[in-house]
């Protein structure tokens, strides 16, 4: 019943970042730093820690600067390194993907995240495959996606991520329909999976956090290209058309979940990933008491 090993990992980062406009004009917003590191790097490092080794980001005009962050910048390197700054050479190093592991390819208009997936099709290929919306930064120890890798080892078919919001925010995100009780892995068997229901259907407060672990059927059933909510082509109706034909669980996330998609989500990320920080952390809290106070 366990599933085949996940190698690729799949970006969509072609949208046009109009929530972060004026910022987003010519630098995409999967670039902009959360402390010190690109949104886009704390997935891309979360994939690899998971063990994927292809990296597919489904992008669009004007937005290269995403593949040119996970290059190598020798020139960069030759001078910290002459300069013995060995830190910062190691972290400019790290940031770089291996020869060949990066394939970018093109999403031509914004029809919706399930169209952005299927423009990986040929990339992925016949088998299982991770996606990771890096607007959601999502941290724990092991990261979510190494978790759910290992779930569907176990279990096989599709594995997607979700954690508990507050039922007047279902409209926001895909949720899911559970068809049993949770067991020891935090996997829950999935009835249906509905996009952005309004708070008095939804069929559970379990939101889709954006992470998945899927099936090539995928492919097959994106292909059709049904509209769904909000008239695009929904990554989650097609998740709901697997139900039935192979295992489908929830994986409930249990760490901290940012969202780098809005501006509030992006600056909290940064106050929390800084505060994370030993060097930063005291200056950082005895700031936010100021602020606090000046409040009170
Ligand atoms: C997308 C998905 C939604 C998911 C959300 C997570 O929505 O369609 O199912 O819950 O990401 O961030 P978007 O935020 O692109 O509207």
């Amino acid at each position: 019943m366990g599933g085949q090993r996940i190698r690729t990992a799949v970006f969509p980062v072609a949208g046009l970042g109009t929530r972060f406009l004026p910022a987003a004009k010519a630098v995409p917003k999967e670039l902009a730093a959360v402390v010190d590191k690109p949104v886009l790097q704390y997935a891309v490092e979360e994939a690899r820690a998971a063990g994927c080794e292809r990296f597919v980001f489904v992008s669009s005009m004007g937005k290269s600067a995403l593949e040119t962050h996970f290059d190598r910048n020798l020139e960069l390197e030759r001078t910290l390194e002459a300069k013995g700054k060995t830190a910062l050479l190691e972290a400019a190093r790290a940031a770089a993907l291996p020869d060949g592991a990066l394939v970018v390819v093109r999403q031509h208009a914004p029809l919706g995240l399930g169209h952005a997936v299927w423009c990986a099709r040929q990339a992925v290929g016949d088998e299982p495959f991770a996606v990771l919306l890096p607007d959601e930064l999502l941290w724990s120890e092991p990261r979510c996606l190494a978790e759910m890798v290992d779930a569907h080892a176990a279990v096989g078919g599709a594995v997607i991520a979700t954690m508990e919001v507050p039922r007047a925010l279902t409209k926001k995100y895909g949720i899911l329909d559970p068809g049993g009780d949770e067991d020891a892995r935090r996997l829950t068997p999935a009835r249906g999976f509905v996009e952005k229901p309004e708070p008095e259907v939804a069929p559970s407060t379990h939101s889709l956090i954006g992470r998945y672990v899927l099936p090539a059927e995928t492919f097959d059933l994106l292909e059709a290209g049904e509209r769904g909510a909000g008239g695009e082509i929904q990554l989650t109706d097609a998740i709901d058309k697997l139900v039935g034909k192979m295992p489908v669980h929830g994986f409930r996330f249990t760490g901290q979940r940012y969202d780098c998609g809005s501006p509030g989500g992006f600056v909290k990320a940064n106050l929390a990933m800084g505060m994370a920080r030993p060097e930063l952390r005291a200056e950082l809290l005895a700031f936010a008491r100021e602020m606090a106070g000046g409040d009170g």
